[in-house]
């Protein structure tokens, strides 16, 4: 059979390519360009790589007209009506659903692996009273690989499987040490007896003499569900910024511990995860709702550089379909957490506002997920600062299944791009007397 193919020709040499296109399941083909510097000695530029596809994987699919979400096939709105957390991780870590077994034993192998070594614990002491959650989140995930050395042989598939179980378990628990560090509580340790969501909760919440959760073991609900729900929206979404920048390191043979340390380090920008914290700060900025006029403009200004926070997507163009369901969960959990907060009411204001707007309308800049998300974690009492830190325990799950995907590949080769250089050509050095 022919392969479909796409030719590229350089006018300036006349030499010419037949290029083969590579089709997914789904989605946009892509030509495959790995021969042309050989071919026709010529590279591709795209910055932002708004046209490059820089792997094949079978996790995530998006497709960004119709706002479609898939996790492994399952559409997003099914899997944030009828599953938990952690089956949403077993999912994207392990490619199909969990059977009712299967779930219960990941769920306490995770339980297992929740607490953090000791001498980990003592490292917070180390950072600044006020160090942000996210500068903290950075260094002690790295710091994990110090302490499980005997279990980071690459080629050894358990290994890899133990590595990813151990993140995905101690990350709502360095979580919420960081948060207790930057407010000077004592740490909590995790409780095997409560879920995912529930022991987050109780970490981050529970003081000496005041537990969150009562002798019961009641904690509300609805918070508990947003959070599971929250926590599913974010867990995964294929080549985002911060994904790619773990897949990157991991293409190294970094170790895993290491390139999930990257990750969240490029997850902390505004543009990215940082947006839901910089949502709520531009709220605050903003102030009235009658100074909204004001602030579109500067996000309409050029030579402006302020953004709308929390508008906008690479990939999405109509809607994100994770902001639709944001918004409704906002609703529920505004209803039972009532707040006299005024931010809600200037959120929803500047949404209608800005959705009105030609500008926004011409460029299709929607609300995206963390439009409404920092709203929610307000309203379950998450400090502001901690924000980012809860899209990085959803991420860890989308991380390190990429990362394994990744490893488990015979054909890997490390992540290289080219450049178009614009500096000098050679020149001769001079003597520091005669410059
Ligand atoms: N406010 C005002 N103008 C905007 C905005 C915004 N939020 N987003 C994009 N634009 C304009 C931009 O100035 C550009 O205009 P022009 O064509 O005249 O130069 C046009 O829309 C296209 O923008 P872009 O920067 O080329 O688009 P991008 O795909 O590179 O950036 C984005 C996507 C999400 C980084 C961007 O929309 C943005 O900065 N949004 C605000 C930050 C934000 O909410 N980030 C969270 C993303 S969702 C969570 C996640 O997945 O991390």
């Amino acid at each position: 059979m022919v392969k479909d193919t796409v030719t590229i020709r350089n006018n300036k040499t006349g030499k010419e390519v037949d290029l083969p296109l590579e089709y997914g399941t789904v989605g946009t083909p892509a030509v495959d360009i790995g021969s042309l510097n050989k071919e026709i000695g010529t590279f591709t530029f795209d910055q932002g790589f708004m046209s490059t596809a820089s792997c094949k994987s079978a996790i995530t699919y998006i497709d960004g007209d119709k706002g479609v979400l898939l996790y492994r096939g399952y559409p997003i709105e099914q899997l944030a009506k009828n599953s938990s957390f952690l089956e949403v991780v077993y999912l994207l870590m392990n490619g199909e659903l969990p059977r009712e077994n299967e779930l219960f034993s990941f769920a306490s192998e995770i339980k297992q692996h929740s607490m953090i070594h000791e001498a980990l614990r003592v490292f917070f002491n180390g950072f600044h009273y006020d160090a942000h959650p996210m500068s903290m989140m950075v260094g002690v995930m790295g710091s994990l690989s110090a302490f499980y050395h005997s279990e980071l042989d690459m080629n050894d598939p358990e290994h890899r499987r133990i590595s990813a179980m151990r993140m995905v378990a101690k990350v709502p628990t360095i979580a919420a040490a960081s948060h207790r560090h930057s407010v000077g509580w004592p740490f909590i340790y995790p409780r095997l007896d409560l879920d995912y969501c529930e022991n987050f909760m109780n970490m981050m919440f529970s003081l000496p003499g005041q537990q969150y959760i009562d002798e019961n073991n009641y904690i509300d609900p609805v918070a508990v569900k947003a959070l599971n729900l929250l926590f599913i929206l974010h867990a995964d979404h294929e080549q985002n910024a911060s994904t790619s920048t773990v897949r990157l390191a991991s293409s190294t043979g970094a170790n895993p511990y290491a390139c999930v340390a990257a990750g969240i380090s490029a997850l902390w920008g505004p543009a990215h995860g940082g947006a839901n914290e910089a949502v709520l700060s531009m709220l605050a900025e903003i102030g009235t709702v009658d100074r909204i006029p004001e602030f579109i403009a500067k996000a309409k200004d050029k030579n402006d550089p302020f953004r709308l926070m929390g508008f906008g997507h690479r990939v999405y163009k109509n809607f994100d379909p994770r902001a639709t369901i944001t918004r409704e969960t906002c609703y529920e959990v505004l209803e039972k957490f009532p707040s006299d907060d005024p931010l809600f009411d200037l959120m929803l204001a500047l949404e209608e506002f800005a959705l009105k707007d030609e500008y926004f309308i011409e460029k299709k800049l929607y609300p995206n997920v963390d439009f409404y998300s920092g709203i929610i974690y307000k309203a379950l009492k998450i400090p502001e600062d901690m924000f980012t830190v809860m899209f990085v325990i959803a991420r860890t799950a989308g991380w390190v299944s990429h990362w394994l995907e990744m490893m488990s590949e015979p054909s890997q080769r490390i992540g290289r791009p080219r450049q178009i250089y614009t500096g000098y050509d050679v020149r001769d050095y001079k003597p520091v007397l005669d410059r």
